[in-house]
């Protein structure tokens, strides 16, 4: 059978490494896929390079539209980012009738409605391991491993960045800008870090994970995300000494226990500070810094390394654990996509793997749910007056809000100092709820600095 044709626009760190991975493998990705994949086309504004990695094997131009243009190739592989000139090049691609593999979450969990829905109607395939946690399978994993779940929560490590930078905080005790120049240095972070030390890389993901866990389109605008800029290096040794690790997670969840409110009815009666929530559920898409305990597995990933881990009702908790960047272990998910789209090109549209899992007409409408319904537990750190009544004042505030208490530790004052370190570990509660005893705590007059909140997840 002839060769099915690839064309790659961009062969920078990833088309390298897929142009690699596939000449090297070439015979055994043969013998799954059915037939060659070859890649002969490659577009990439440097040329030079291009040529440089590829030799004579493929014809190399500088102008993307060239290889969509081109009625040889099968296949268009997007590997240039972002939303711009990349998004206008995937739906040209898929205009011109070629299924599109992309390494690219931003554009996906911004523009994945349409883009889908483009290639659903030209009877194409998108195909985008790459686009999450790099090497790991987990939109396989999502997709089909675990099909016959409903699944209820999945949380991950899924910025290799960020995770390097808080390990290095942990391990050496730095703070976060030494860390990151640490990590600047050392190549893991980019010399604009805002994507990930923001959090939005990780959201985007988080995104795309959402959607394909629970059947819902990808929307990144309604996610929540923080990064880890703020945090200080002493909330990592107390997390520790209460035996938790403090990780970037990306969380999305499903909740089932929204009850209306009496006299109200669907998600406008929603109520952030109340925590009361209309409609049947909804679903909970967050990244941020994450207390985790020292004994599950993800918070023991250290340094780049990505993990995600899936909760379904049938087979509990999966982990998924391996490298979320870099040429070839990207490079495998992206030749993975290429091996599915050989195998399944020829099938009836209606009878492949749905791009979101669920059918197209199977969607559904949940909610992702205002951050001040979310439910978690919390880690405080309060600078107080170390005198009589505060912390019963404190706690007060809590009981009042209806917050329980899970620990608290108190530093222990220096010789003659007024003021200590107040850690208290709360139980599950909607967030809005903790924003209102926040607001109340903070105008204490003997809390003398801002408080310090950081979500907490058992992961049990
Ligand atoms: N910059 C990402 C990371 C990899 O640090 O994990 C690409 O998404």
């Amino acid at each position: 059978m002839k060769p099915i044709q690839v064309g790659l626009l961009g062969i920078g760190t990833v088309g390298s490494g897929t142009f690699k991975v596939l000449q090297r493998n070439q015979e055994e990705i043969r013998r799954r896929a059915g037939r060659e994949i070859r890649i002969s086309m490659v577009a990439d504004l440097d040329t030079a390079r291009a040529r440089s990695v590829v030799g004579g094997a493929a014809e190399v131009v500088s102008d993307a539209r060239a290889v969509i243009a081109n009625p040889e190739i099968d296949i268009v592989v997007e590997l240039i980012g972002g939303y711009g000139i990349a998004k206008a090049l995937v739906l040209e691609a898929i205009a011109a009738g070629k299924h599109v593999v992309t390494a690219n979450k931003a554009l996906l969990a911004v523009h994945g409605s349409e883009i889908f829905a483009a290639a659903s109607a030209k009877g194409v395939i998108v195909a985008f391991e790459a686009a999450v946690a790099g090497g790991i399978p987990i939109i396989k994993a999502l997709r089909e491993g675990l099909t016959a779940n409903r699944i209820e929560w999945v949380a991950g490590i899924i910025n290799g960045t960020t995770n390097f930078i808080l390990s290095e905080m942990r391990a050496k005790g730095l703070d976060f800008a030494a860390a990151l120049k640490q990590a600047q240095a050392l190549g893991y972070a980019e010399a604009d870090p805002t994507f990930d030390i923001e959090g939005i890389d990780a959201a985007h993901k988080a995104t795309i994970m959402s959607a394909i866990a629970f059947g819902i389109p990808v929307q990144f605008a309604k996610a929540h995300v923080e990064g880890i800029t703020a945090l200080q290096a002493a909330d990592i040794r107390y997390a520790e000494q209460l035996g938790y690790r403090i990780k970037l997670l990306g969380i999305t969840k499903r909740r089932d226990d929204l009850k209306p409110a009496a006299g109200e009815s669907g998600a406008s009666g929603r109520s952030g500070a109340s925590g009361a929530s209309g409609g049947a559920g909804g679903i909970e898409l967050r990244v941020h810094p994450t207390l985790v305990p020292t004994q599950r597995l993800i918070a023991n990933v250290e340094g780049a390394m990505n993990a995600v881990v899936v909760h379904g009702d049938a087979v509990g908790t999966t982990l998924y654990y391996g490298k979320g960047a870099g040429s070839e272990p990207t490079a495998s998910a992206v030749v993975a996509d290429l091996v599915d789209i050989t195998r399944l090109h020829t099938a009836d549209p209606d009878h492949r793997v749905p791009h979101l899992a669920f059918q197209p007409g199977s969607m559904a409408d949940t909610p992702i749910l205002p951050i001040a319904d979310v439910v978690t537990a919390f880690y405080l750190r309060l600078v107080v007056a170390d005198k009589a009544g505060v912390l019963a004042r404190i706690t007060g505030i809590l009981a009042d809000n209806d917050i329980s208490i899970d620990a608290v530790l108190q530093r222990e004052s220096a010789e003659g100092e007024n003021q200590t370190d107040l850690i208290i570990l709360t139980h599950d509660t909607v967030e809005g709820r903790m924003n209102q005893a926040l607001a109340q705590m903070q105008a204490l007059p003997t809390v003398l600095a801002p408080i310090v909140r950081i979500r907490k997840e058992e992961l049990s």
